[in-house]
C-alpha cells in the first residue's frame, strides 16, 4: 500500500486529483533489439511507482516524493526544456514536457521498484506520471502514444537513448502474461506465463553492479546496428536474415558483424520462446535464455563479470536457463528454476559472489503483473 495521498496532503496542503501506478519490468527474452524494430517478450513486475497529481492555477511545477518528503523541487514551466539540469525530477519533468502540459502541477511520487537494478524504475516513474496526466487533462492518448511520448521524453529531455520496450510494457502489460511486443508498430500479444503451476519460479538476481545507459556503451551498440543497416541498404535489422548477414559480411567491420549477429539471432529466439511457452516447453525456454545470454556476452558484449557469475552459479545449481536482462553492464539477471530449489540457488549465487569478492546480490521473484492504471480519481 502506498501512503502517497497522505503525504501529498502533508506536503502540498491539498488532496491529489488523481493517482496512477505503473510497474517496473523484467524482460524474459528479446534484449537490445527494441531499437532495431524487433520482437521482445517482457513482463511487468509487481513493484510499481505511484504518481499523485493536482493541477495548480499558476505555472509552478512542484515535485516531491514519499521517500524524500521534505525536499520539494520547484520549477517554473518555462524552465521545463531539454536544457533543464537537475536530479531525479528530470524524469517526471520529461513527461510534462513530452505531453506539452501548459499548467502548473503538484506531483508526489512514491515507488518500490528497486533503483539501479535494471528493472526499469525510470520507465515506471515516467509511465505513472504520463498515465495520471493523460487522465487529468483528458488528453485521450492511446497506450502506444504514451509509450512513444515517454520514450521521447527520456531520449530528448533526460538524454538517455533508450528504446521503446520498457515504457511499452509498463503501460500495456497484463497480469499473468508476458507481453509479446512488436517494436515496429507496438502491436502486442499476451503470452501466458504461468511458471508457478509447473513448479517453476523466475528468480530475479540484482547483481548490485552499477549500470548506466548514459555511459556510452548503449549508444555505441545502437550505432553499430544503425551503421550496418546503412551499409547493407535496409531500413531496419528486422528485415535482415542470418544468411543475408553472412552474405554481407565483407561490407561490415567485425564489430558490426557480431553486434548484428546478436540482433538477428535474438529476434528469432523471441519467437521460438513464444512457441516454447505456448507448448509449455520450459526446457526449451531455458535453452533459449542461455543462448540469449551467450549472445549478449560474446557478440553484443554488454554483460559484465557479476552478471556472468550470477548466470553460471544459477546454472550450476540446476537452473533450466539464465541470462542477463535489460541494458546490461550490471543490473539484474534472471534464472528459470525449480521452485523447490529456490533457497539452494540463492545460496549458490551468494557463495559465488563472496568467492569473487563482489557486493552481495539481492533476490526478487515476481509474477507477471498489470500495467499502468489509475488507482484513484477525485
Ligand atoms: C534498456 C532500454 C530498453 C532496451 C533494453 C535492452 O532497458 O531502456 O529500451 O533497449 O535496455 O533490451
Amino acid at each position: 500500500m502506498t501512503l502517497i495521498d497522505k503525504t501529498f496532503v502533508e506536503v502540498f496542503g491539498q488532496t491529489p486529483s488523481v493517482i496512477a501506478a505503473a510497474p517496473g519490468r523484467v524482460n524474459l527474452i528479446g534484449e537490445h533489439i527494441d531499437y532495431s524494430d524487433g520482437f521482445v517478450l517482457p513482463f511487468a513486475i509487481s513493484d510499481r511507482t505511484y504518481a499523485a497529481i493536482r493541477i495548480r492555477d499558476d505555472r509552478k511545477i512542484r515535485i516531491a516524493s514519499v521517500q524524500r518528503r521534505h525536499k520539494i523541487v520547484e520549477v517554473n514551466l518555462d524552465s521545463v526544456t531539454p536544457n533543464y539540469i537537475g536530479e531525479w525530477e528530470r524524469y517526471p519533468l520529461s513527461v510534462v514536457w513530452a505531453l506539452e502540459i501548459a499548467q502548473g502541477l503538484d506531483i508526489m511520487i512514491d515507488g518500490n521498484v528497486p533503483l539501479g537494478a535494471g528493472l526499469s524504475s525510470s520507465a515506471a516513474l515516467e509511465c505513472s506520471v504520463a498515465t495520471a496526466l493523460n487522465h487529468l487533462f483528458s488528453l485521450g492518448h492511446s497506450l502506444e502514444d504514451l509509450a512513444r511520448l515517454t520514450q521521447k521524453g527520456e531520449n530528448d529531455f533526460v538524454g538517455v537513448p533508450c528504446g521503446i520496450m520498457d515504457q511499452s510494457v509498463s503501460l500495456m502489460a497484463h497480469v499473468g502474461s508476458a507481453l509479446l511486443l512488436d517494436c515496429r508498430d507496438l502491436t502486442t500479444k499476451n503470452v501466458d506465463f504461468d511458471v508457478a503451476s509447473h513448479g517453476l519460479e523466475l528468480l530475479i538476481i540484482d547483481t548490485q553492479a552499477h549500470h548506466s545507459l548514459t555511459d556510452g556503451g548503449y549508444a555505441e551498440r545502437r550505432a553499430s546496428c544503425e551503421s550496418t543497416t546503412r551499409k547493407i541498404g535496409i531500413s531496419t535489422l528486422r528485415d535482415l536474415t542470418l544468411n543475408q548477414l553472412h552474405a554481407s559480411r565483407d561490407l561490415l567491420t567485425e564489430t558490426e558483424f557480431i553486434r548484428v549477429r546478436h540482433a538477428v539471432t535474438e529476434m528469432s529466439r523471441v519467437l521460438q520462446a513464444v512457441e516454447a511457452l505456448e507448448n509449455k516447453d520450459f526446457h526449451l525456454l531455458g535453452q533459449l535464455l542461455n543462448q540469449s545470454h551467450a549472445s549478449l556476452r560474446d557478440d553484443y558484449t554488454v554483460s559484465c563479470p557479476e552478471l556472468n557469475v550470477a548466470v553460471e552459479a544459477a546454472l550450476s545449481a540446476g537452473a533450466l536457463g539464465a541470462r542477463m536482462v535489460g541494458g546490461g553492464f550490471g543490473g539484474s539477471a534472471i534464472a528459470l528454476i525449480e521452485a523447490r530449489n529456490t533457497a539452494d540457488t540463492i545460496s549458490s549465487i551468494e557463495t559465488a559472489f563472496v568467492n569473487s569478492n563482489f557486493k552481495a546480490p539481492r533476490f526478487f521473484t515476481s509474477l507477471p503483473s498489470q500495467g499502468a492504471e489509475i488507482i484513484m480519481r477525485a
